[in-house]
Parts: C-alpha cells; structure tokens; sequence
C-alpha cells in the first residue's frame, strides 16, 4: 500500500489528452446551466456521463462539448483540465484541441480561442507546476475537407505553443490517406504528427497511418500486437505508441487490463507511453492509470521513470523545454 500512494504520486508525462475529453461533467453542466442550454441523454442518473459503446460516446461527447462557445469557455476548460492534471503528478502534458470544435474551424476565431487557452495554461501552469502544449487536431469522421481546415489552422499557428497536429474521431470511417493532404500542410508547417489509428481497426491502419501520413507517435496503436511484422516495424522505426488502457477497457477494446497488450509491446521493445484520453468519461486519471499498471502487471517505480523518460522523448516540444521536463 506504500508502494502504491508512492506510485501514484510519481512524476508523469501525458501526450494523449483531448481537452473537450478532461470536461468534468459537472463543469459540463454548470456551463449549460449558465446558458440555460438542455442537455438531454448525456448524463447517467448519477451524473457521469451516459454512453452504450463507441459511436454513442461520440455522439455524448460532442452534445457535451456543443456548450464550449466562446473562448473564455475554453479558457475555463484548460483551467480545469490543467488543476485535474496537476492533482494527478503530470508535469508536462500534451492536449488535443479542435477547431472544429472551438471557432468552427475558422481561422480568426480559432485565433482567439487558441490565444485564450494558451493564457490560461501558461498562467495556471506557473502555479501549478506543469507545462501544456497543443496538438491541433482533425476529427476523421467529419471528412477530409474539415480537416483542411483544421490543418490550415495548425500551420498558421504553429509555432513554440502550438507544436503537432493530429486526427481523432471515427477510425472506422475512410482510410488514414484520405488525410494526407492535411498531414502534409502541418508537417511543412514544422508540426509533429500523430494519428488515432489500431484502435477500432486492426494493425492495417497502424501501418497505413505510419506509412500514409508519416506519423512519428500513434494514438493507441495497441491493435498492432496482431502483426508480428508490424511490431518488428514499430521497433525499428522508434514509432510511439500513445497508449491509453483505462480508455480501451471502458470502451471495450480489451475486456480488462489483464488482457491487454501493453506489457507485451513494452516486452517487444515497442516505445510505449501512458496516457487517460477522456478521464471523467473513462472513470480515470494518470495515477488511477498508474495503480492499475502496477497491481495488474507489476510495474514498479523503475518501469514508471523509464515510461517517462520515453515520454518526454517523444514530446513534441522544441528541446529546451523538452529538456526541462525531467
Ligand atoms: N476522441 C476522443 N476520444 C477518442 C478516442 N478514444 N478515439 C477516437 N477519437 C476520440
Ligand atoms: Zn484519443
């Protein structure tokens, strides 16, 4: 029990963190009170959020997120995220944000909400103590042409903030190259490039999104253990996969921890990180995260600084602040 109040309290490193995602549905509400929006068929009884299976989580979390309007909304939100994050030991965390979601993915209003959100972190993140940077993000099932956008939002801002670009949403709907266009607007731009890929689909989509986009890092990528070749591949090319087991557990890409094959990559030599995706909707946080990993797989404080340490590698800030991460 020692260990553990130790474990959780380890410094930690997040690259995969949706910032509509780490909404506490109190938060949630409170804002649509303040509207006098309705929500309806969001929350549980018991005020979590209410979602069946995959699709229906992201019907849920876009009905939650359509009460985010203005920039000062987003505001609060990094607020929130960054205090649920630093409670939790992260020193140094990476978020996902949408212009599809805040501005609409027009480009002078996706100004002011990124200018809003990046006030926010560098104040709280003083105080705090954690350092945020973003990763704009595309959202695949909206199509090819939003995400045009999206991407002609990241290179327009990137920059010391603003350091990657990557897809979320539906993996289900078209391929990783229908994206490409947008990928390689961002990678001129100097963005680092991730993709959600091998979570709903199998080792294919892993491969395609390395092969078709250039991605650097995966989001989740866990289905890849089917293909040996692939894992083989992940190795050589130092791919990291940003893997998010509370997530493909409530979701139910795994039936439980046990029987998911993050130990296995880890044993493979595959680089591996930890991250929560969507806490308040997956029940979890980075030492939740933490405690499980080690009552389930026996993963020690060594494990955990070596998880780190990869981490912050595989950040995609510049390497002053890289460097100041641990
Ligand atoms: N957006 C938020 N969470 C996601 C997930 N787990 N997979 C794909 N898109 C997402
Ligand atoms: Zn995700």
């Amino acid at each position: 029990e020692h260990d553990i109040s130790v474990i959780r309290a380890l410094p930690k490193v997040e690259l995969h963190l949706h910032l509509e995602g780490a909404a506490p549905p109190a938060f949630i509400r409170g804002m649509a009170k303040e509207k006098s929006v309705r929500l309806d068929n969001v929350f549980a009884p018991d005020g979590s959020y209410d979602f069946r299976d995959f699709g229906h989580f992201l019907q849920v979390y876009e009905a939650a997120t359509s009460v985010l309007a203005s920039p000062e909304d987003y505001a609060r939100l990094t607020l929130a995220m960054l205090e649920q994050s630093a409670e939790n030991g992260v020193i140094y965390s990476e978020t996902f944000i949408s212009p599809d979601f805040c501005g609409g993915g027009d480009l002078s209003a996706w100004k002011e909400y990124l200018q809003a959100m990046r006030e926010a972190s560098e104040e709280a993140g003083k105080s705090l103590g954690i350092t945020l940077r973003g990763v704009v993000t595309c959202i695949r099932h909206f199509g090819p042409d939003k995400a045009r956008r999206a991407a002609m939002c990241a290179a327009e801002t990137a920059g010391d903030w603003i350091v990657g670009f990557g897809m979320g949403g539906d993996e289900a709907r078209g391929s990783q190259r229908d994206f490409a266009y947008s990928f390689d607007m961002a990678r001129e731009a100097g963005l680092k490039l991730t993709s959600h890929a091998g979570e709903w689909r199998g080792p294919r989509e892993v491969e395609e999104a390395v092969r078709d986009l250039g991605v650097s890092r995966v989001g989740h990528g866990v289905r890849a253990i089917e293909d040996p070749r692939l894992v083989d591949n992940l190795v050589e090319k130092q791919i990291v996969l940003e893997v998010c087991p509370g997530s493909n557990v409530m979701l139910g890409v795994y039936p439980n921890l046990g029987a998911h094959p993050i130990e296995k990559l880890r044993e493979r030599g595959v680089k591996v990180t930890i991250s929560t995706d969507d806490p308040p909707f997956f029940h979890t946080s980075m030492a939740d995260e933490y405690e499980q990993l080690a009552r389930t797989h026996g993963w020690d404080a060594a494990r955990f600084a070596e998880i780190a340490r990869t981490s912050a590698d595989a950040a995609f800030c510049d390497e002053d602040t890289r460097a100041g991460i641990l």
